[in-house]
């Protein structure tokens, strides 16, 4: 009865984010009551895998005792400081270990609170490095045509999925896009699979040369004094569709932008932490962006923040006497909130005392060579996957690769009868993901993989 009254009363009040509410006047929302480890539980006590790790951001597990007692720990000391002019114990050691676990440039931390906003703390950043180091011209960005960076107005900007950005097109400002490496649909044309995970589990191209960066070169031949910034996700692009992209492309960027004087911001919300396989998605290409966006599994997944980390070259710009004009006038009040710090710094000791990135290449080739088993259904046009993220595209037809008519929301019928089968494979649009949880087991892999399995047959796909 309560349940009811609740879902009643969800429904009365609120609005949830990415929701057509509407899809819920003859169905419920699903009422999580608790969660343990990879699992949600409903009202009911229903168990449902967390195959999206909570909107990518879940690492270690729900409810895992180190990073609760870090909070609980810290909840004692102190829970809110602002950050302007003070500073606190865990804000520090994080700074000093994120410092030690990224590529030895980036050694400045800007904490702010979500994906979008480390993104957006970025794109300002680099703007103003260009204006106090005498290049006024440099203010425009380069952004992939399927790239998503958050929901603010300058990071929507920079997006490309249509849906989301449609309605706001002329709050946004210009920018310049390149074409997307999705291979599936290759933007050259070229007959190409998506690409394939070597050894060490880095998306390597198979069958071209990456002819897709043209369009980049010619725009900064042409351009590069115009341009402060080129952002990307690395090797990974999840709200455009969990594009798997190859190494060589990051590495052509990164080196495109060295040679024309642009920044590299590479935006490792959802990449970061694990997610391919190594800790960092910019490890797989050995590269260095000049701004490292982070957040989601920052925290394990347990509290919202963020961070944006730069170089010495760019701290420098902003660094002089006050009267000078250089400050970096932006800051969100929970900057560097002390419980979302202690759990970060909760997340990195179990990254240390679990050894969860040593444990991960087992699990990563369970997942990848086990989603391949899906390719039997006729629906499923493509397969591809980078460490914990598998996704499968579906295509009415695959041999020419059309789409199904959107209006049949094919994926969100997947959702549907995911649920029956106690996974919450929520889809972007056609495309269906696992995202897992670094925490889960092999078992727990084939058990999700034989769902799926037992989902899309239940669906006659
Ligand atoms: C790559 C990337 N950047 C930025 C964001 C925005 O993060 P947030 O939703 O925390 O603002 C997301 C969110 O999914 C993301 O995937």
């Amino acid at each position: 009865m309560e349940t009811e009254r609740l879902l009643d009363v969800d429904m009365k009040f609120l609005w949830h984010p990415y929701t057509q509410m509407k899809d819920y006047e003859d169905r419920d929302l699903l009422l999580v009551d608790h969660a343990d480890g990879v699992y949600l539980f409903d009202a009911k006590g229903k168990r449902y895998y967390d195959t999206i790790s909570s909107w990518w951001c879940i690492l270690h597990g729900h409810n895992h005792p180190t990073i609760k007692s870090y909070v609980k720990g810290q909840l004692d000391r102190l829970e809110q400081i602002h950050f302007a002019g003070t500073t606190h114990e865990g804000a520090i050691r994080l700074a000093e270990r994120l410092a030690s676990i990224t590529p030895e440039p980036l050694t400045r931390v800007f904490y702010s609170d979500d994906g979008s906003t480390a993104c957006e703390v970025a794109i300002k950043m680099s703007v103003q490095y260009w204006k106090q180091t005498g290049h006024k011209s440099k203010d425009r960005f380069i952004a992939l045509e399927r790239g998503y960076h958050g929901d603010t107005i300058g990071t929507m900007s920079l997006g490309g999925v249509p849906a989301f950005k449609g309605p706001f097109d002329r709050l946004t400002f210009d920018s310049f896009t390149i074409p997307t490496p999705y291979c599936y649909h290759c933007p050259c044309g070229i007959e190409t699979a998506s690409p394939a995970c070597d050894s060490c589990g880095t998306p390597r191209a198979s069958g071209c040369a990456i002819e897709c960066l043209e369009p980049l070169r010619r725009l900064l031949e042409g351009r590069a004094e115009d341009i402060a910034a080129l952002i990307l996700e690395p090797l990974l692009m999840g709200a455009g569709g969990m594009i798997v992209y190859p190494v060589e492309y990051l590495q052509e960027v990164a080196r495109l932008c060295r040679r024309y004087g642009v920044h590299l911001i590479l935006d490792e919300v959802a990449t970061g932490f694990g997610r391919t396989g190594r800790m960092f998605a910019l490890e797989h290409a050995g590269i260095c962006p000049d701004f490292l966006c982070i957040s989601k599994g920052l925290t394990g997944g347990y509290l919202p923040m963020s961070a944006t980390m730069t170089t010495e070259d760019v701290f420098s710009a902003f660094y002089g006497d006050y009267n000078e004009g250089k400050t970096f006038f932006h800051g969100h009040t929970f900057t560097a909130n002390p419980l979302a710090v202690a759990a970060a710094l909760g997340s990195l000791r179990v990254f240390e005392e679990e050894k969860t990135l040593e444990e991960l290449s087992q699990k990563v080739d369970v997942l990848q060579s086990g989603i391949r088993g899906l390719a039997r259904f006729d629906t499923v046009g493509d397969i591809r996957g980078v460490g914990m993220v598998a996704s499968l595209e579906l295509v009415a037809d695959k041999d020419s690769k059309k789409p199904f008519p959107p209006r049949e929301r094919r994926g969100f019928q997947v959702y549907l009868e995911g649920l029956k089968h106690g996974l919450i494979l929520r889809p972007l649009g056609d495309v269906i993901y696992l995202f897992l949880p670094l925490c889960v087991t092999v078992d727990q892999i084939n058990d999700i993989l034989s769902r799926c399995n037992a989902t899309f047959e239940g669906l006659g796909l």
